[in-house]
């Protein structure tokens, strides 16, 4: 398929999108993104992406480039463009282009791209024999709950995650407690409650995560939002959650096996309840249509 991306207000081939090398995405990496997940036509849970962009631009002080109705309208026109049955759509806000100062002297109008690419199912391997990770200090910034395209300690935290053969780096804060993967929420089960880092300035506020309290507090299972550590008596499971990969499970975490290397229960059977709810969306969509 020709890929197709929206730069804005434009509609054009991928390998002729450009964006303006004084552009402070570039320049700053000042802006903020969402991805979205879309299952056969079907956007997930896109008014709680929106909302977060908008929480971001708004921490930011970057005006949304139209209101969220009709960003909705115009990432279903590039997925439309983009027709792939699984796809991820990338959407990113930028302050614009100016000459580059700190402050630029007038405000610049938002840069607004979009991007789709094909959702790559998780390996069956992963879903089996569960993903691997290892645990860093954070060298992040201390606003993590805006979705910012800085990414660059994101990458540097994959790129020796796979330098030690594994798939994931969670970021420990200094007291050693779990926060989150490089673009994962982490998930344990201990003492058979699903317990999480709650939200704060360390963690982004993940769309699946909060999927997954919310599945879990339906099915009777106690939530518990605190600072926890992986070597913490009672840990059974561990699993990441994202919008790409929805629930992962996660057997080794600095080479030690959790749960005895395998996947945990609960963590699939979170991972089951979610992939239910989304073909109940799909179900609900091809309903009104
Ligand atoms: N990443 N934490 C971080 C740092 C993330 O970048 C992401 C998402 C998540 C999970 O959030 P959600 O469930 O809303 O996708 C947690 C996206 C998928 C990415 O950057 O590709």
């Amino acid at each position: 398929m020709q890929l197709t991306a929206y730069v804005n207000g434009n509609m054009l081939p991928l390998q002729d999108a450009c964006i303006h090398i004084e552009d402070r995405g570039f320049q700053f990496a000042d802006g903020v993104y969402e991805v979205i997940a879309c299952i056969n036509g079907t956007f997930l849970d896109l008014d709680m992406h929106l909302q977060r962009l908008r929480y971001s631009c708004e921490a930011i002080a970057i005006d949304l480039p139209c209101p969220l109705h009709e960003m909705a309208a115009r990432i279903e026109a590039i997925y439309h463009a983009n027709p792939f049955e699984d796809a991820m759509i990338y959407v990113q806000i930028t302050r614009g282009r100016a000459a580059r100062a700190h402050l630029p002297n007038t405000m610049p109008t938002p840069s607004l791209i979009m991007t789709v690419r094909e959702l790559p199912a998780p390996s069956c391997e992963t879903l089996t024999q569960g993903a691997s990770a290892i645990t860093l200090d954070d060298i992040r910034w201390k606003r993590c709950d805006i979705k910012s395209i800085a990414l660059l300690a994101s990458v540097m935290g994959r790129q020796e995650a796979r330098r030690r053969q594994a798939d994931e780096t969670i970021w420990l804060d200094e007291q050693g407690h779990m926060l989150e993967g490089c673009s994962t929420n982490v998930l344990a089960v201990i003492d058979g409650s699903l317990v999480t880092h709650p939200l704060d300035h360390q963690v982004l506020g993940g769309i699946t995560r909060r999927l997954a309290l919310q599945l879990a507090r339906q099915h009777g299972i106690r939530v518990v939002e605190r600072p926890w550590h992986l070597h913490e008596a009672g840990l059974q499971e561990c699993m990441l959650s994202s919008t790409t990969q929805g629930i992962v499970p996660v057997c080794y975490i600095d080479g030690q096996a959790i749960g005895g290397g395998t996947p945990g229960k609960l963590t699939l059977q979170l991972r089951d309840w979610l992939l239910q709810h989304f073909d109940e969306l799909r179900q609900e969509k091809t309903h009104h249509a």
